[in-house]
């Protein structure tokens, strides 16, 4: 027997089944629970600072709710001002101005208008008639003529947002009239369903004031907000 047998045969007497064992575990190191748990606090630290409360609102602006964002309360009701502002931007200042000047000989202007200060046969209902429907031909805007089209509004925006565009034409720009409320704007859309082509200034003209509640009857610079619409021949 020479030393390499002996090796071979000592090599055979290893215990294959104990060396192939998984190894005993470790428990978890103490320093990573601790680690885990700290990472935990500030993480939740990090989300209750910047969740916006968890409300869908926050971070939506498809939500109209801008004065209430960010508090934490309740949403507050929209300011109709700060709506307005943003469909105004969006669909009027493209023709009527920024600074709802308009321009000359093609878009007449908002500020100073009778048609949006609401005097006369210019009842209040008129702008929302225009905004729903549209306006063709001869118009009279401080007593500049203007002839030109605008488009229906009516299927694009919605009774809250012509509310809130018309009050805040009225109310900016050095223009003051009461609010449109969203009902009368539903009231007129409802109305006027069946009509589907522009209004015009003739025809406007021709029409008494609708929807104008009884203590609202006297003409005066503020007339007051037509609050309580009754239907026609109510
Ligand atoms: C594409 C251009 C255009 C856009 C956009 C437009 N308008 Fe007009 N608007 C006109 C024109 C043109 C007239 C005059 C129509 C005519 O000559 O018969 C007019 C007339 C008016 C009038 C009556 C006249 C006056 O100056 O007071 C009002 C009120 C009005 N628009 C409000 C609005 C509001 C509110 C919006 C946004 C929702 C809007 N318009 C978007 C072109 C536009």
């Amino acid at each position: 027997m020479d030393e390499r047998f002996r090796e071979s045969e000592l090599a055979s007497k290893v215990d294959v089944t104990a060396l192939h064992a998984a190894p005993e575990r470790e428990p978890v190191a103490l320093w990573l629970i601790v680690l885990i748990m700290v990472l935990m606090f500030f993480g939740g630290i990090f989300l209750w600072a910047n969740s916006g409360g968890f409300q869908s609102n926050i971070y939506n602006t498809n939500k109209i709710s801008w004065s209430g964002a960010g508090t934490g309360g309740p949403a507050a009701p929209p300011d109709p001002m700060v709506v307005g502002k943003r469909v105004f931007t969006q669909s009027c200042a493209v023709c009527h101005q920024t600074n709802g000047e308009g321009v000359a000989g093609q878009f007449p202007p908002l500020v100073g208008s009778e048609w949006v200060l609401s005097q006369d046969w210019h009842g209040d209902n008129h702008i929302v008639k225009i905004v729903l429907n549209g306006l063709q031909g001869v118009v009279t805007v401080k007593n500049v003529p203007y002839n030109n089209a605008m488009a229906p509004w009516g299927a694009v925006l919605k009774d809250d947002q012509i509310a809130a565009v018309l009050t805040y034409v009225r109310n900016e720009w050095g223009n003051k009239a009461p609010p449109i409320p969203v009902e009368f704007v539903s009231k007129i859309r409802e109305a006027n369903k069946a009509r589907s082509e522009p209004w015009t200034q003739k025809e406007l003209q021709a029409i008494n004031r609708e929807f104008v509640g009884p203590a609202a009857a006297p003409d005066s610079a503020a007339p007051a907000a037509p609050t309580a619409p009754t239907a026609p021949g109510a």
